[in-house]
């Protein structure tokens, strides 16, 4: 007998003004199945949960069932809670200037304002207690989420969706809910994940790490430019085999090849007993053309130590060295003035302007370069813009959309797009790859090197502990604000990023010590 799936899709279209993000898409997730759902950036996975949300209205014509119950066309948000659809958008959907405790009451449906049968304390305390049975107890109820760095968020909005009240849920959708995570991290939203399929929650899991999809899903349906190529087992597929369906051609390859620069090249920087508020006594040097690589557990510092180094945050003591000569960098305007470039975490609010054009988010580090006599040269502005566009592959390639229209993976490489361009003295990039597809991934990871072929030192704070490895000259590993290895040659492998990320000889080596601080 086949059981009824818990979610119908049928002949989904959804048209923006002058695009098209999805085409008569039809889709069906079963009852404790894990259905993953691919696609490059822009392909339409998030819009087609949007369209399940109630956020976006279809086009007319398509059929949305729920447990067997067609909902209206359009449906309010209202109404996909009531039929019990619960969602982990991309951009997370948490209000910043809430806290979490307010934030968590939100997801529940509450009103914000008045807050009249709000019991506040008992919301406290059964958010702390989520958060706890999380793993997370050092996030406090009170803070604001604004004040949470990107993987706390993150967090917050998974357990925000897995508290219990509110009416039964039956299919979860999580858009990309494991990109700022750091990989050991991810495996405790999938226990979370599994233990929802196998109450019979059906689930749509959206995410470029393919092996996550490997390790995870049992269906998977890929999306290319708003058409579905089709649902298949995930079983019956190797990774070559999805990398083709998802970008329509194979990949031939994906890393580009690593040559050490000569041991003669100058040193870039030098950094000794640096210390913030997380970070301590860190000291490292790099060489021009060197990519080097940061990572370690969420909260380990490799966050903080890139803002001390670009100067958004000023550090107790220690000090810099940039070419051999002593540096002291307390505003984001001296690392500028002196080459730097820093490519933050949360690059879509932090290192953008929504409202702007893709054009001028691209050249607005350029503007001052094309004035002459007081004349702004637009037409050479608009060919740097074009060229960008082309190079990184942004899509669609138009310089005169508005930024907050294209999807997260193309706003990610507009961001980049800006400052890789200019070939900086040194590069820091947090998260580079965090949300961009596989085929726009090893793009990224073609332009960083050729930067550092170029001369550039690149700093790479990263959680992709496979790709770094091919990518780096050297990794250095952070545990609680120190630097507890560097690995370069043959120790340089994911296994050994692993255990010295969680190796803990100073303190209890307990699985949410490792958050702490
Ligand atoms: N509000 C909007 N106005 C106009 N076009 C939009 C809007 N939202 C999305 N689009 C377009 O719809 C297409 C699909 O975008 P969508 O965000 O669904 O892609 P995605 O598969 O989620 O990509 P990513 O992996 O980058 O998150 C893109 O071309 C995007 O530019
Ligand atoms: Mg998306």
């Amino acid at each position: 007998m086949r059981t009824q799936p818990v979610l119908t899709v049928e002949h989904l279209t959804k048209t923006f003004p002058g695009q098209v993000a999805l085409w008569d898409v039809s889709l069906e997730v079963q009852p404790g199945e894990v259905h993953g759902l691919v696609g490059e950036n822009g392909s339409g996975k998030s819009t087609l949960i949007k369209c399940l949300s109630g956020f976006h209205a279809p086009d007319a014509g398509a059929e949305i069932r729920v447990g067997g119950r067609r909902l209206s066309n359009p449906h309010s948000a209202a109404a996909a809670r009531a039929a019990g659809m619960a969602f982990i958008h991309q951009d997370l959907g948490l209000i910043p200037s809430l806290s979490v405790t307010e934030n968590f009451a939100l997801g529940r449906g509450y009103k914000t304002r008045l807050g009249h049968q709000i019991r506040w304390k008992e919301e406290a305390r059964r958010t702390a207690a989520l958060l706890d049975a999380f793993g997370y107890p050092t996030i406090q109820p009170a803070k604001l989420v604004r004040q949470l760095s990107q993987a706390e968020r993150t967090i917050v909005a998974i357990a925000r969706v897995f508290q219990e009240d509110g009416p039964p849920v039956r299919l979860l959708a999580l858009d990309e809910a494991s990109s700022a995570l750091p990989e050991a991290e991810v495996q405790r939203l999938f226990s979370a994940v599994r233990a929802a399929a196998a109450r019979g929650v059906g689930v749509i899991y959206v995410s470029h790490r393919l092996e996550e999809v490997f390790e995870l899903t049992k269906t998977v349906t890929v999306l290319r430019d708003g058409r579905k190529i089709g649902s298949f087992a995930t079983a019956d597929l190797n990774q070559a085999e999805l990398i083709e369906l998802i970008i329509g051609r194979p990949l031939e390859s994906y890393y580009p090849s690593i040559e050490r620069p000569d041991e003669d090249r100058r040193v870039l920087l030098k950094v000794q007993h640096l210390t913030g508020v997380r970070v301590r006594d860190v000291s490292f040097e790099m060489r021009t053309g060197e990519i080097v690589g940061v990572t370690g557990l969420l909260g380990s510092g490799r966050s903080e130590l890139a803002r001390l180094l670009f100067g958004a945050q000023v550090p107790v003591s220690g000090t810099v060295e940039l070419l051999g000569e002593p540096v002291r960098i307390t505003r984001p305007g001296d690392a500028i003035a002196r080459g730097i470039a820093f490519v933050p975490e949360d690059r879509r609010t932090a290192g953008s302007f929504r409202q702007l054009t893709v054009g001028e988010n691209l050249t607005l580090l350029d503007i001052r370069r094309f004035f002459r006599w007081a004349i702004l040269r637009r037409r050479r502005l608009r060919a740097l813009a074009s060229e960008l566009i082309e190079r990184f592959r942004i899509k669609p390639p138009d310089a005169d959309r508005h930024f907050y229209t294209l999807s997260g993976g193309n706003q990610q490489k507009v961001v980049l797009a800006k400052w890789l361009h200019r070939q900086p003295t040194l590069g820091i990039l947090d998260e580079p790859v965090n949300g961009v597809d596989v085929g726009a991934r090893a793009e990224i990871y073609r332009l960083i090197k050729a930067a550092a072929e170029a001369g550039s030192g690149i700093l790479l704070i990263s959680s992709e502990f496979e790709d770094i490895c091919h990518l780096c000259n050297r990794v250095a590993v952070m545990q609680r604000g120190r630097i507890v290895a560097e690995l370069e040659g043959e120790r340089l492998t994911a296994e050994h990023i692993i255990e010295f990320s969680y190796s803990d000889k100073a303190s209890t080596n307990s699985d949410k010590g490792v958050v702490a601080q």
